[in-house]
């Protein structure tokens, strides 16, 4: 891995930075005391915390004995001091001239609206709230409606299949959900609520789905069940009084994928969390509310949505720009003609995306003024140098500071990262704990690993936005997280200090693959393949992509009556793509695969997924002599390499 080069923070940037170097000391000093302070600062509490943290390993509480209301803090209090004529959002559809700008007095409104809508729906403090919808303002609106009445909203991303839907509403026992007909994707209508209803079937518990109408397309009505959004909420009234809540009020659940076929249930409450991602978000994208227009191009159904379209920037009442479609819609210069139009200054965004905006070619955004950007980011996956060097010079100019962060659903927000101003920048590096947050690299003893090595990510000590549990299964949470390094967090990434103890990430360490920055486990899509009739067992493993980081490659075997009656294979193989695309979701559509009349296995009968990854990504094979038949492995080797298939 090349440690060459460094990029040290300009004077003139560091000059203005919210950022300095003291934050790091004054934080280690002690931590709690630091965070206590960031609360204070950053956030308008009811009643004021006077404890900061309470560990009873692995449950934590922050600033238990605080009162908040979440939607408050991103909006009233920004109004309420005068800026409400500040542009929340630029929010841009995907059809060419769909804008609407929607300023803070506006967002408080609408936000009023909806919670008064929903509270007359029957939404009481303490509900999970299930929000499916396509990026446009109703969906944050949603959001911020939940949490302004105390219910805790779990927003499934619009492209998961209906059964994806009904497994997460039936697992949090939502009673309510949010949707709309559909959404523009691609220039195409891509419908929603036809997925609810069929997810419905299944949840007979959900007594109200808040239907927004997006596209105009016909949809299927349940009487007594459905109710417009135009009906309901544009008919309330926009004066909401708020309630304040405990701290450890449950703010959302964001269901991600473990290490199992089952989705997590990862719970996020209300105090600790928002004083993580303001706190954040202030400092990694130095924020200056009263200029900047950021742009976050996350998706609001994933982590990244949650904290750094909604909760963070919000909190910081900044002006953003919100993009509900594809980077090649219109062309593919839709983003850099999006960032020219709103004179975007701070961009974060995920490597894929960075990876396939390269190929498209720099004369895209070489034709466009960037100039007002001067902050980039980037999130989800390890960043390759090729991609980081690109970013930096082709957007960002040579100028602009490109912060690589870490951190996942379950830190809530970021971890890892540069300071811009303050900390230098390697191309592929994340570089160092944010201030008052605990890592180490460890061993597989759980000794600390030196300058030059690499190991396991853990997190030594408790944070604000950490996540307090898997919803319903504390002890899935403590044998996932606390079990292999006791004490101390078990992030599933493997991480490199360099000679100059700066953090570089390596990729997962588990079966969780990053596919485009999803992250996927591949017991969820061998599941989903052993689902189908004709398979008798599946083994899934990711193996490295060029412009997707990961990718799906599914080793197959079928059974007997299937392996006799088939007489095309490449029609099963592409109706088993399409059957995990229905059952879980497009974007876990295996890339490639493999029939195999037998799959490797140990003597005790694991499949060897460790030589499977060999085989896809094109390896030497490593060590077969544990394998009860040596010989399936190098069968599987030369059925790889006939088996081109698919898009
Ligand atoms: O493997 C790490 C990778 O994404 C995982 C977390 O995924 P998720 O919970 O979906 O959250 C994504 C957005 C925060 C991590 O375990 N990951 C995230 N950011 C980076 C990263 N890997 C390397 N570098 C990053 N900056």
């Amino acid at each position: 891995m090349s440690e060459t080069r460094s990029f040290p923070p300009s004077s003139e940037f560091a000059a203005h930075a919210n950022a300095t170097e003291s934050l790091y000391a004054e934080a280690a000093t002690d931590p709690d005391a630091w965070w206590m302070r960031q609360a204070l600062d950053r956030l308008t509490w009811d009643v004021a915390p006077t404890t900061a943290l309470a560990w009873k390993a692995p449950f934590a509480t922050w600033f238990a004995d605080g009162r908040l209301n979440a939607s408050v803090n991103c909006v009233d209090r920004h109004v309420a001091h005068g800026r409400g004529d500040r542009v929340a959002f630029h929010w841009v559809g995907e059809p060419e001239g769909d804008v609407i700008d929607i300023t803070y007095a506006d967002l408080l409104r609408r936000v009023s609206r909806a919670a008064n809508a929903l509270s007359d729906l029957g939404v009481r403090a303490g509900d999970r709230v299930a929000i499916y919808m396509p990026m446009i303002p109703e969906a944050v609106v949603a959001m911020l409606a939940c949490a302004r009445l105390g219910a805790a909203h779990s927003v499934v991303f619009g492209g998961f299949s209906a059964d994806a839907l009904a497994d997460r509403i039936l697992d949090a026992d939502c009673r309510f959900v949010i949707t709309a007909d559909g959404g523009f994707r691609r220039g195409a209508v891509a419908p929603l609520k036809p997925a609810v209803d069929e997810a419905l079937e299944r949840c007979p518990a959900v007594s109200r789905v808040l239907v927004v109408r997006r596209t105009g397309q016909d949809v299927s009505w349940v009487n007594g069940r459905d109710v417009w959004w135009h009906d309901v909420v544009d008919a309330a009234s926009d004066i909401h009084v708020p309630e304040s809540f405990p701290a450890e009020q449950p703010l959302y659940l964001m269901y991600t994928s473990g290490t199992t076929a089952r989705p997590k249930g990862i719970l996020h409450t209300t105090g600790g969390y928002l004083t993580h991602a303001a706190t954040t978000y202030y400092y990694v994208f130095d924020i200056k509310p009263e200029s900047d227009v950021c742009w976050t191009s996350a998706d609001i159904g994933w982590v990244t949505g949650h904290s750094y379209i909604v909760y963070g920037p919000l909190a910081n009442g900044v002006t953003q720009v919100l993009y509900e479609g594809t980077p090649d819609a219109g062309g593919r210069d839709r983003w850099w003609r999006i960032i020219e139009q709103f004179a975007v200054t701070v961009l974060y965004t995920a490597p894929t995306a960075i990876r396939t905006l390269m190929k498209w070619g720099e004369a895209l955004p070489a034709a466009h003024n960037l100039s007002s950007l001067r902050l980039l980011g980037s999130v989800g996956e390890p960043i390759n140098p090729e991609a980081w060097m690109w970013y930096r010079e082709h957007i960002g100019g040579n100028r602009c500071p490109i912060v690589d962060t870490w951190w996942q659903t379950e830190t809530g927000g970021i971890m890892i990262t540069p300071l811009p101003g303050v900390t230098a920048t390697k191309p592929g590096a994340a570089m160092r704990p944010f201030p008052g947050i605990g890592v180490d690299v460890v061993d597989n003893e759980g000794n600390s690993v030196g300058n030059g090595e690499g190991g396991y990510l853990v997190l030594t000590r408790p944070w604000p936005g950490m996540t307090r549990g898997i919803y319903g299964d504390p002890e899935r949470f403590n044998d996932t997280y606390w079990s292999r390094f006791p004490g101390r967090y078990f992030a599933g990434d493997g991480a490199k200090r360099d000679s100059d103890g700066d953090l570089w990430l390596l990729g997962r360490v588990d079966d969780v693959m990053n596919i485009s920055g999803h992250r996927l486990s591949t017991t969820e899509v061998e599941h989903a393949l052993v689902g189908h009739p004709a398979v008798a067992e599946a083994a899934v493993v990711g193996a490295s992509d060029d412009t997707t980081g990961q990718a799906i490659v599914a080793f197959v075997t079928l059974k007997l009556s299937a392996d006799e009656a088939m007489t095309d294979q490449s029609a099963l193989v592409s109706e088993l793509r399409q059957h995990v695309a229905t059952v879980i979701s497009p974007i876990a559509k295996p890339r490639q695969i493999i029939l195999t009349p037998d799959l490797p296995k140990t003597r005790s009968g694991k499949i060897m997924r460790r030589l499977l990854r060999d085989v896809a990504e094109h390896r030497q094979l490593g060590d077969v002599t544990t394998l009860t038949d040596p010989t399936v492995v190098a069968m599987i080797d030369g059925l790889m390499s006939t088996h081109i298939n698919d898009d």
